[in-house]
């Protein structure tokens, strides 16, 4: 059987896709309006430049007044965009026509500091109100965001600063943590120590805890934002003045600084964001009450927490901390008190959520208002699926819909997913890709793939939020994406993918987490999937190592519900409780893939290593088994598990 119409766009002809474009860009207010809907010139190979795409052509816009000021003209400036829950517990509600008058004091502040249309603002920071308004009142005044995840390293965070060049870091003195505070600012010092073109440092005063202060450079926020009129008129820009800078977490190379423009990026970010979280009942949509649990500096948060939900108007909560602070019920605790209706998060978060509640969300949180669950980041196992659709879909006979988003920091927006309103959804199954964007899975001459049969999965047709360059690096936007197909013009993601006999979609994972066993692929995912069918498993991360007979064996990395079971010099008793935990859990691969794919080695751990977006760092995984010179750890969410996890390793070899 071959897969004949499904992969591609529900439009019949590219007018009509450039139509759909059309009615999505006006969802937003344009100052101007454009005179071409899209514009893409091929790639050149000779020059190993990629397609110069561009969206909404001679259209002018500012992204900023699209997410707060035209809603509070329209007469709803006392709805609530944000509600803010701080770890310790503080909560804040910020209205639209606050969040207005928050903005335009921002944009004065930065006008004051020096900052003008193109120059770059980074900015480091925890889940705040002040992180929402200073990215949107760069936007306001046509600087270049970055965020720098609050949790990063100031070595993370110096390569940003140094790369973008930019002019003003924005940080904090400190963020609470599992309930301590936790100094930022430090950081922040020794990122910019070096050579850089940073002439101001923002600092927020969140924790109140003494810092190291340079007179001249560094200003307060008090000082400086919070003395500003709440006025500000804003200019409108051409729809392909950049918006902000996303660096892509490598786990190769030094990342890479995608760069995103306005236009394009927020007319599918508001598109998208209604199509998968808005109620699709309209009359219904004023209650919606949106939740994506991302740290704001990820491209998930820029799409689904900042521009795609405060452009249509949404109330939304953002939350500082950690889901099990001061207690693992804290996330049900935000959806019952906000009356959440779209809770939007990452497969990991699931797994953990299934750990600490082996016989579900206890019933005295309310969870009624749940209407579409989401996940993204990587490939939902079906337990994990299952689980949350389950649990969340409770009060809801026919279960929620769960969206499985599939998408990258390159694409900006979802690429596929189900559809709320979709009659079917299948466990872990990304299923196809949104009106206005098309994909294919092919093989390395680009051919499409038989159903069930690994391919690449290609961008045929991009939307108008897709990267449009490498920041400081047009050549390794071609080479990274567009080289392999440059005939066809394809964007290759770097996913593995296959289709299913109805053509909807699995994602396999990262190429390079493809584990070659006798010649037969299998995903280190579908791995991990297998071993967390165990009730006796709370997360595994399998990754590929050498071997001499199959080519690559499957190593797994377990973390056990049951924590008496880690330890690298077991005596006799554990080593028995050990050997009949792992052979337990060879058997459960064996039973759910086949005998092929039954990891040689499984090491019992107290975590996996995780990037901040919450990946599992496969490739760490093979280098600390191998005992081999670790790569860049800086970058993880969970680093202090290095050294438990190499002990453990080291007591194997
Ligand atoms: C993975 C996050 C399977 C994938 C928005 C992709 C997923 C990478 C899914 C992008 C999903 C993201 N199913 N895999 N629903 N969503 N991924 O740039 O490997 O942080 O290429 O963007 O995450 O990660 P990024």
């Amino acid at each position: 059987m071959t897969i004949e119409s499904a992969p591609t766009s529900a439009f019949a002809s590219e007018e009509a896709r450039q139509a759909f474009w059309d009615d999505a860009a006006r969802l937003l207010d344009w100052d101007t309006s454009w005179h071409t809907t899209s514009q893409i010139l091929p790639a050149d190979p000779e020059a190993k430049r990629g397609p110069q795409i561009s969206w909404y052509l001679g259209g002018k816009l500012n992204a900023a007044v699209n997410c707060a000021d035209r809603h509070v003209a329209a007469g709803r400036g006392d709805k609530v965009a944000l509600y803010f829950e701080g770890e310790p517990g503080d909560r804040v509600a910020v209205t639209y026509k606050n969040l207005q008058e928050r903005i335009s004091q921002a944009a004065h502040a930065l006008e004051s500091l020096g900052v003008v249309k193109g120059d770059r603002v980074v900015i480091y920071l925890p889940v705040l109100i002040e992180t929402v308004v200073i990215t949107l009142a760069c936007a306001r005044i046509g600087a270049v965001h970055s965020l720098v995840f609050g949790g990063f390293s100031a070595e993370a965070l110096k390569f940003r600063v140094e790369d973008t060049k930019a002019k003003v870091l924005v940080t904090t003195d400190g963020q609470f943590r599992r309930g301590t505070s936790v100094p930022v600012k430090d950081n922040a010092d020794e990122a910019v120590s070096g050579e850089n073109e940073i002439e101001k440092v923002l600092v927020i005063r969140r924790t109140g805890d003494q810092i190291p202060w340079t007179e001249g450079r560094d200003v307060w926020w008090h000082d400086v934002v919070d003395t500003q009129p709440t006025e500000h008129e804003a200019q409108f820009f051409d729809s392909e003045t950049p918006l902000f800078i996303m660096y892509t977490s490598g786990t190769t190379g030094q990342p890479k600084g995608l760069v995103h423009t306005t236009g394009g990026y927020l007319t599918q970010a508001a598109a998208s964001y209604n199509m998968l979280f808005a109620n699709p009942d309209e009359s219904q949509r004023e209650k919606d009450v949106h939740w994506c649990t991302a740290d704001l500096a990820w491209i998930t948060a820029h799409t689904y927490e900042i521009y795609g939900p405060l452009s249509n108007g949404v109330t939304q909560v953002i939350y500082e901390g950690v889901p099990n602070a001061p207690h693992p019920g804290r996330h049900f605790e935000v959806i019952e008190r906000y009356k959440v209706t779209s809770y939007y998060t990452a497969p990991t978060l699931v797994r953990s959520l299934m750990g600490w509640f082996p016989e579900g969300i206890p019933k005295s949180y309310d969870l009624s208002s749940i209407n579409v669950g989401g996940t993204v980041g990587e490939a939902v196992n079906p337990e994990a699926w299952r689980w949350l659709r389950e649990q969340l879909g409770r009060d809801t006979p026919a279960g929620i819909p769960m969206v499985d988003t599939w998408w990258q920091s390159e694409s900006g927006a979802t690429v596929l997913s189900p559809l709320p309103t979709d009659d079917y959804f299948k466990p872990g199954c990304a299923a196809r890709a949104l009106p206005g964007v098309s994909v294919d899975i092919v093989d390395a001459q680009g051919q499409r793939v038989e159903p069930n049969t690994q391919g690449n999965i290609v961008i045929t047709r991009t939307g108008p939020s897709m990267a449009r360059t490498v920041w400081g690096n047009p050549e390794r936007y071609y080479t990274s994406y567009w080289e392999k197909y440059v005939q066809q013009g394809w964007f290759l993601a770097g996913d593995g993918a296959r289709f299913d006999e109805d053509g909807d979609i699995f994602i396999l994972g990262r190429t390079d987490d493809v584990i070659n066993i006798s010649g037969h692929r299998l995903s280190t995912i579908e791995i991990e999937s297998a071993l967390v069918t165990n009730s006796g498993v709370v997360e595994a991360g399998v990754c590929p190592t050498p071997d001499a007979k199959t080519g690559h064996a499957a190593t797994a990395f377990v973390v056990p519900l049951d924590k008496s079971l880690i330890g690298e010099n077991p005596d006799e008793q554990l080593a028995a409780r050990q050997a009949q935990f792992i052979a337990e859990l060879r058997s459960t691969v064996a039973t759910q893939i086949g005998p092929i794919a039954k990891p040689r080695d499984v090491l019992l751990v107290p975590d996996v290593p995780k990037t901040r977006s919450g990946k599992i760092m496969r490739r760490l995984l093979t280098q600390l088994f191998e005992g081999t010179t670790l790569g860049d750890t800086t970058s993880l969410q969970n680093e202090p598990c290095i050294p438990e996890i190499n002990a453990i390793c080291r007591a194997r070899r």
